[in-house]
């Protein structure tokens, strides 16, 4: 079966690239590399010891698209490509909208007149908002709160209507909650433009010297000790959720949410204490007031995962923070290019 991912360079497509590849499926990969590095697929290459196809093609571009569909027989597609950044997408929303809402029409669009009618949908938690209680069950209302966020809910309402015009779509929408870790070979993982917006790259960089030294924000939200609590999940966790929400949408038609967490919430110092104990580095930090749109609490209730997708997240914050950790220390500076990889391209 042949699997179309496309932002499969980016973290977590690059991880569930890899889970596609060790279940042996047929893999096809496009990204635009606009925050993603092409060094990412020689690793996933290196890790599998499977080929792949890759097009560099941007999701705008609909001819180029279309080239993609002319040339292999696709059965689904895992749809990871778009921009991600809060911050960002509140300075640039007619950007956000543009590449992701149009990104997104685009492809679905393709699907649509080459029959291809199955799709994974890279959504996020954060079309929850700010939630009145947690955990949060799928059946929460959405309310996000930036135009990242706002792009994740109008895809997951625009798919819903796509399904309500032709009932043979099968779609999962899957809504992350916080993915952290790395590949257990150390070979891929996050490599963020610039300075860390999120966590554990910012507790990373600190580790390796690259930062001074961690900000928390806030510490007088009404949590154990005073720091936002948050669903960390280990991004081999997620990716494996993905292959397992395509099994379930070979096999039936309709448009099903999912939450993709653990069901357990830790604090930001919860985090630094551990990723301090696994590292053997001290974590400077410094309380600092709340980042603006910060919410206190905020973790899944992934009941329905378990029950119709059989997944469950099995890697404790350890693990995450010992993969995290291996990641950024044997790859102080991301994908960039070293001489020894020079040589071998
Ligand atoms: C953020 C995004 C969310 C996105 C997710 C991707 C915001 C408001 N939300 O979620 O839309 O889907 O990333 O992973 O940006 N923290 C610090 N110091 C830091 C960084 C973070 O104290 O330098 C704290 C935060 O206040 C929070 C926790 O760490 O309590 C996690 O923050 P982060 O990793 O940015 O994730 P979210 O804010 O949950």
């Amino acid at each position: 079966m042949a699997i179309l991912v496309t932002g499969g360079a980016g973290y977590i497509g690059s991880h569930t690239s890899v889970e596609l590849l060790n279940a042996d499926y047929e893999l096809i990969i496009l990204d635009n590399f606009s925050n993603s590095k092409k060094e990412s697929l020689n690793r996933i290459r290196d890790i599998t010891g499977k080929d792949f196809t890759f097009y560099e093609v941007d999701l705008l571009n609909r001819e180029d698209l279309e080239k993609v569909f002319l040339d292999n027989q696709i059965d689904a597609v895992i749809h990871f490509a778009g921009l991600k950044a809060v911050g960002e997408s509140v300075s640039i929303p007619l950007h956000y909208y543009h590449n992701n809402i149009t990104g997104t029409i685009i492809l679905c669009d393709v699907m649509q007149k080459y029959g291809v009618k199955n799709l994974v949908f890279s959504s996020s938690a954060t079309v929850y908002g700010m939630p009145n209680s947690v955990p949060i069950t799928e059946d929460f209302p959405l309310c996000s709160t930036n135009p990242y966020g706002r792009t994740k809910q109008m895809i997951e309402e625009i798919i819903r209507d796509i399904y309500v015009s032709d009932e043979k779509w099968s779609v999962a929408l899957l809504r992350y909650f916080n993915p952290i870790g790395a590949h257990s070979s150390g070979l891929i993982g996050e490599d963020p433009n610039g300075i860390p917006n999120n966590l554990m790259p910012y507790i990373t960089q600190v580790a390796s010297g690259k930062l001074k030294e961690l900000k928390v924000f806030g510490n007088d939200y009404p949590t154990n000790d005073g720091t936002g609590v948050r669903d960390y999940i280990h991004v081999v966790d997620l990716a494996i959720g993905h292959i397992r929400a395509l099994e379930k949408i070979m096999s039936i038609t309709g448009v099903e949410a999912y939450n993709l967490g653990t069901g357990k919430g830790y604090s930001v110092l919860e985090m630094v204490d551990t990723f301090e104990k696994v590292s053997g580095k001290t974590i400077s930090y410094s309380i600092v007031g709340r980042r603006p749109g910060d919410i206190s609490t905020c973790f899944a209730n992934p009941s329905k995962a378990k029950e119709e997708l059989n997944w469950v997240a099995k890697r404790g914050i350890k693990e995450m923070c010992e993969d995290s950790w291996r990641w950024q220390s044997t790859n102080p500076n991301g994908y960039e290019i070293t001489i020894k990889e020079t040589i071998r391209n």
